[in-house]
């Protein structure tokens, strides 16, 4: 399951996220935020980020404006590695090298047809599982810990 989270920045670019993987037959969880009233990102951020970290989700997608407060904000949750992508490139490269666990994205930054091939990119890409970077992701969890 795709634990979703979005601001009202976000959620116009999240309804088309919801549309495509429901075409794909993925299953998700909206984790709001539910309109385009003005809200906080960090509220949604740390709702989805939990579902991913506590094992309710395997991975998740958020969009605020820039994509970037809503990533920030998620990777303060312990086990999180949210990736802000803004291209098939960094979507693919951030799932097989830092196993990344949610995708972040910015709908004032990118259209939805670029966005939704992220998406796809992000969730069809394997982990490499490589001894190197397996190395360097417990060494995030390790080194800083507070
Ligand atoms: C909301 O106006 C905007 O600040 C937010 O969506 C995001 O871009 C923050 O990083």
């Amino acid at each position: 399951m795709i634990a979703l989270g979005c601001d009202h920045g976000g959620y116009s670019l999240m309804q088309e996220v919801k549309n495509h993987l429901e075409q794909r037959g993925i299953v998700y969880k909206d984790f709001g935020c539910y309109s385009e009233e003005a809200v906080d990102y960090p509220v949604y951020a740390k709702k989805a980020a939990k579902a991913v970290a506590d094992g309710e989700c395997e991975q998740g997608i958020l969009i605020c404006g820039t994509g970037i407060g809503i990533s920030i904000a998620a990777n303060k949750v312990k086990g999180i590695r949210a990736a802000l992508c803004h291209d098939c490139f960094s979507a693919a490269a951030t799932k097989e090298h830092n196993n990344a666990n949610m995708l972040a994205m910015g709908a004032r930054v990118i259209g939805s047809g670029l966005a939704l091939k992220i998406v796809d990119t992000f969730l069809d890409t394997p982990f490499s599982g490589e001894e190197r970077h397996i190395r360097r992701i417990d060494m995030i969890e390790e080194e800083f810990q507070h």
